[in-house]
């Protein structure tokens, strides 16, 4: 595989995109748009957009902090990190991103589980 997967999820236009659909995505959804109630939507994209384009072998111009410090003390429950899973995954469809991309994305998330599930 030649290509970062930062490329082959459309460099920082695409992925820019992709964050933004998954921000309103997480708005939209039950189980866990309370989570976001005082979030600042446009903050948030921002944060999720340089965050993956950083982590994807793009540009490092994520400025936030490590996903353990994000989340520690919000009390995240194993289903609400599954709902989150779910619209990365719907994300990624709606941007008619490849299965194997999709594959990709789930498996680095799911690896994050242990740094924002009740720390
Ligand atoms: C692998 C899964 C996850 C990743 C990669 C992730 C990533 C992020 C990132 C990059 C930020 C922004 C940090 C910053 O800009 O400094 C953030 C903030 C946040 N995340 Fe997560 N997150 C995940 C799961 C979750 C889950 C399951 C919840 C709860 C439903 C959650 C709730 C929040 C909240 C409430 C904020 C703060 C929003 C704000 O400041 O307005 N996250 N997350």
């Amino acid at each position: 595989m030649s290509d970062s997967l930062y490329e082959r999820l459309g460099g920082t236009d695409g992925i820019t995109k992709i964050a933004s659909d998954l921000v309103d995505l997480h708005m939209a959804n039950s189980s866990i748009a309370p989570r976001f109630t005082n979030s600042d939507p446009d903050k948030l994209k921002n944060g999720a957009a340089t965050f993956f384009i950083s982590g994807t072998g793009g540009p490092d111009v994520y400025q936030g902090k490590d996903m353990l410090a994000t989340h520690k003390g919000m009390n995240i429950s194993a289903s609400e990190f599954m709902a989150v899973l779910d619209d990365a995954l719907e994300a990624l469809k709606m941007n008619n991103i490849g299965q194997r991309e999709q594959e990709e994305v789930l498996f680095v998330l799911y690896g994050m589980r242990a740094d924002v599930v009740l720390v």
